[in-house]
């Protein structure tokens, strides 16, 4: 295997809205000597959002874009992604749709988290529509992105059960927890073919 030190890591992107317990996830991966991961930018379409802190703990260049208005923001943001050389985008609870303008100009790869079994419960509420449905398992999944919402080429998955006692809160925090393992392996995999 090829030997990584900061430099020859991948220039990684992170795309957030809220919490930023995947980024955080993301960011403590990226300093292990076995991760292909460097993360250069941080980019949040929410001014309020609490991953911020992540960057700023970290030290990491970090934009805000409101994304309401998607072309300008999404301009800026490329300018941004070629200024740092990235080469990666890792969607992490990024709450806005790319365009397929934004998706087809990136030249590089970009992956999502779902918390759900995709292609089962796209879209937002995953949880509370998979406690109605009665489901039995719920899960999360690591994919490409294309221009169709959580439909590009599925990487890897995890499968949660679920206990009669969960609630839409209970699910979301074990299936987080199964997302920050998925997601660290799901790079490896795309960069290293596991
Ligand atoms: C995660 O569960 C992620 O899978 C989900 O938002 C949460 C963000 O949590 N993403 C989506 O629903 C995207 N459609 P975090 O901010 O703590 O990483």
């Amino acid at each position: 295997m090829v030997k990584l030190n900061g430099s020859n890591k991948i220039k990684t992107a992170v795309f957030i809205s809220g919490t930023g317990s995947n980024l955080k996830n993301l960011i403590q991966f990226s300093f292990l000597n076995k991760s292909p991961i460097k993360i250069s930018l941080i980019v949040s379409s929410n001014k309020r959002a609490k991953g911020l802190s992540f960057a700023d703990k970290y030290k990491i260049n970090r934009k805000i874009y409101d994304f309401n208005n998607k072309k300008k923001s999404e301009s800026l943001t490329l300018k941004q992604l070629k200024m740092n050389n990235i080469s990666l985008i890792c969607l992490a609870g990024f709450m806005k749709i790319l365009s397929p303008n934004f998706i087809k100009k990136f030249k590089g790869i970009i992956l999502n988290i779902h918390p759900s079994l995709l292609p089962k419960y796209k879209g937002l509420n995953t949880h509370t529509r998979v406690l109605q449905n009665k489901e039995k398992y719920s899960g999360c999944t690591v994919h490409y992105v294309n221009s169709k919402l959580d439909s590009g080429k599925i990487i890897l998955q995890a499968k949660v059960k679920i206990s009669k006692k969960d609630t839409s809160s209970s699910l979301k925090k074990k299936i987080l927890k199964q997302e920050h393992l998925l997601y660290r392996k799901a790079i490896k995999k795309v960069f290293f073919s596991l």
